[in-house]
């Protein structure tokens, strides 16, 4: 048979977070696949990058005080030390703000738009005049037009359940300022998807998607295709559509070239043949594993954007379920918004990389790692099942009989057994029922167990006549063991390298299980993986939460901390009291009239008549902050706030030196 040649890729992550659990769901299903598919002798390139551009990327680097390349250099960085931790073994991992990605998505644009298929349309959109930038609708807040609830975002109401377009919102603000949004026009770049309609229904119906996912396309289909718009304006951290002045791409046009773009890098490097994949009339395979969330911008603009610009489609989505920790959706305050990097600084990656497998399959439901049974599972296959073959039955091979296996392969029929149940798991692997695969294979490690259970070679060593029984009997049991961790490499490739070592071989592989080891020394066995801990979970727990904490504190710190372009807004004067008057009606108020040079004057309301006497206040120089916007009180207009220091009994207005003069800039 000839070899398959196939490229995989995982849905890219954001760079402005950690991995965490859930993301790992999906790297992992992939890694699994990949790893299968090259066992099975075919060629698989697993290509992934940072999903690096975005307004969310730009505003944390902003907050950080640094630019958004320091950022998404930072971030790659852990994400990279992560997935290698965990063994996903992509053969690239780019970025999507990289040269490749620029030029490919320059050229895919150029071709959509050569062909007709770019739109340009006038629309309104909410704008936040502080910081001069369109905000998209989760970055505004304001009231419910329905029930009225505060502090609401612009798409949908959290009390009521209410959905509305952000110019519904009442009192609209920009999340990001607080300023009150007003409403600007701009014009915006739209991919025409629905002249892909026909096209993308027999697309989505030939085959290259899950029951499911094809079925919420028909639904989508039903309401109509809608253009999409492609375009952002400045500022944005992302790509400039070529020729065009102060519009960027939107994030999630270029997300999916960096599938391409990282392939593209690795062809570089690799001397592959990028178009051999790409081509319109292609032969290769192309999947792309991604969460069910994102399905509409993989089954539809996708393949559209690729139609347009004549490459070949992808030849499936495959789309999985969200991940819930013990029946719930991922929580920071519980401690289950567990972080790739603490998972690992408890428990070997290994145990939630067998776990997810017991519990994946092709469907698209939730999978749910449930901690107590992640603890039970573990510790009854991995380590009372399958490394309990080995470990039993070592010692007597080591001690007993110089290391080497017997010479006969006994039992045949049972060996043979394990051989051909290779055919199903190899079955399941490929159709991506990992669950089943694994069920298949722990039938066969309880076998394993069971053979030994039933010629105990701990009571044949006993007698003298049953030595060569012993030896056959435990040698069988570690080609049985040999048999499962081939089954179990893809899942488990650490292990399998410590099973390799243990066995003297060079790789544990399928075609080789034809033959049993015989006469073969062995390695001295060292334990492959210990039981989990309760306390290790709990730690675990522990430290999420704490996590949480440190991401509070610093948000706080952000929050109360200002920037240097904060300070300089605030207009601080030197003012002369020229008036101080009583103001009826109110015994704490006073009604200063300062001056505050070139001949203007201000009227300010000040609660300082408990601490000062009109006189003593006429003729002083202050500080004042002369660009706060008017208060209207119930005496009049306040035109600017006076300094003043305190601690809530004693008062003291700032002076300066007498030589100042009224209006002088305070810096
Ligand atoms: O949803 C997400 O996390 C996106 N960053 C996924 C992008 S996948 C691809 F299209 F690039
Ligand atoms: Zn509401």
């Amino acid at each position: 048979m000839t070899s398959r040649k196939i490229l995989v890729t995982s849905a890219l992550p954001y760079a402005n977070g950690e991995i965490h659990l859930g993301h790992l769901l999906e790297y992992i299903q992939t890694d699994i696949w990949m790893r299968f598919q090259k066992m099975m002798g075919n060629k698989c390139h697993y290509v992934c990058a940072d999903d690096a551009h975005g307004t969310p990327i730009m505003l944390k680097a902003d907050e950080l005080g640094i630019t958004p390349e320091a950022l998404i250099e930072g971030v790659s960085e852990r994400h990279q030390a992560d997935f290698k931790d965990f063994s996903i073994g992509f053969s690239q991992y780019h970025s999507t703000h990289s040269q490749e990605n620029k030029d490919i998505s320059a050229n895919i644009y150029h071709k959509l738009n050569d062909a007709g298929f770019i739109k340009k349309r006038t629309i309104s959109q909410a704008f936040d005049p502080e910081k001069q930038m369109f905000l998209s609708d989760r970055f505004i807040k304001g009231d419910c037009p329905k029930c009225g609830a505060n502090d609401q975002y612009g798409d949908n109401c959290e009390v009521c359940g209410a959905t509305y377009s952000p110019t519904e919102l009442k009192n609209a603000k920009s999340a990001i300022s607080g300023a009150t949004t007003i409403t600007k026009d701009s014009e915006h770049y739209f991919f025409d998807l629905p002249q892909f309609e026909v096209q993308l229904k027999a697309w989505t119906k030939a085959g290259h998607l899950q029951d499911e996912v094809s079925n919420k396309l028909s639904e989508w289909f039903e309401q109509g295709l809608q253009q999409w718009d492609i375009s952002r304006d400045a500022p944005y951290f992302g790509f400039h559509i070529p020729g065009v002045k102060d519009k960027y791409f939107y994030v999630w046009l270029d997300a999916p070239i960096g599938y391409m773009a990282s392939f593209k890098k690795l062809c570089d490097e690799q001397g592959l043949d990028f178009d051999e994949y790409f081509n319109k009339d292609s032969s290769t395979e192309i999947y792309h594993f991604i969460g069910k969330d994102i399905v509409y911008f993989h089954a539809l603009f996708w393949p559209a954007m690729l139609m347009g610009a004549n490459y070949r489609t992808p030849s499936a989505i495959f789309a999985h379920g969200f991940l819930t920790v013990n029946g719930q959706k991922m929580s920071k305050s519980r401690g289950t918004f567990i972080q790739a990097r603490t998972y690992l600084n408890h428990l070997n990656p290994e145990c939630l990389r067998y776990y997810y497998a017991y519990k994946l399959s092709s469907k698209i439901d939730d999978i749910d790692l449930n901690l107590t049974d992640f603890k039970q599972r573990v510790n009854s296959d991995l380590v009372g099942k399958v490394v309990n073959i080995a470990s039993r039955s070592a010692g007597f091979i080591v001690k007993k009989f110089n290391k080497t296996l017997s010479a006969y392969a006994i039992e045949p029929e049972l060996y043979h057994e394990f051989v051909v149940c290779g055919d199903v798991i190899k079955k399941h692997y490929e159709a991506r029922n990992y669950n089943q695969a694994i069920r298949e294979i722990m039938k066969l490690a309880d076998k394993a167990n069971q053979y030994i259970d039933e010629h105990k070679p701990w009571q044949l060593v006993k007698e003298d006549a049953k030595q060569a029984q012993v030896h056959d009997v435990t040698s069988l049991a570690i080609n049985l063991f040999r048999v499962l961790m081939t089954y179990l490499k893809p899942v488990l490739p650490v292990m399998a390298k410590q099973a390799e070592a243990f066995l003297n071989i060079d790789t544990l592989n399928w075609q080789d299980l034809k033959h049993p080891l015989t006469k073969h020394q062995i390695n001295a066995f060292k334990p492959l993986m210990s039981r989990i801990e309760d306390d290790k979970i709990e730690q675990i727990i522990e430290a999420s939460k704490q996590n949480m904490q440190v991401a509070v504190q610093d948000k706080h710190k952000d929050d109360t901390l200002i920037q240097i372009n904060d300070f300089t807004k605030i207009d601080l004067r030197v003012a002369k009291i020229i008036k101080a008057q009583n103001v009826e009606g109110d015994d704490k108020l006073l009604q200063l009239t300062l001056d505050i040079g070139e001949q203007e004057t201000r009227n300010v309301f000040a609660g300082i008549k408990a601490h000062y006497t009109n006189e003593e206040l006429e003729g002083r120089l202050t500080i004042m902050v002369a660009n706060l916007a008017p208060r209207k009180m119930r005496f009049g207009v306040s035109q600017g706030i006076v300094l003043a220091a305190g601690d809530g009994e004693l008062l003291h207005i700032l002076s300066v030196d007498s030589n100042a003069k009224p209006g002088m800039k305070i810096s």
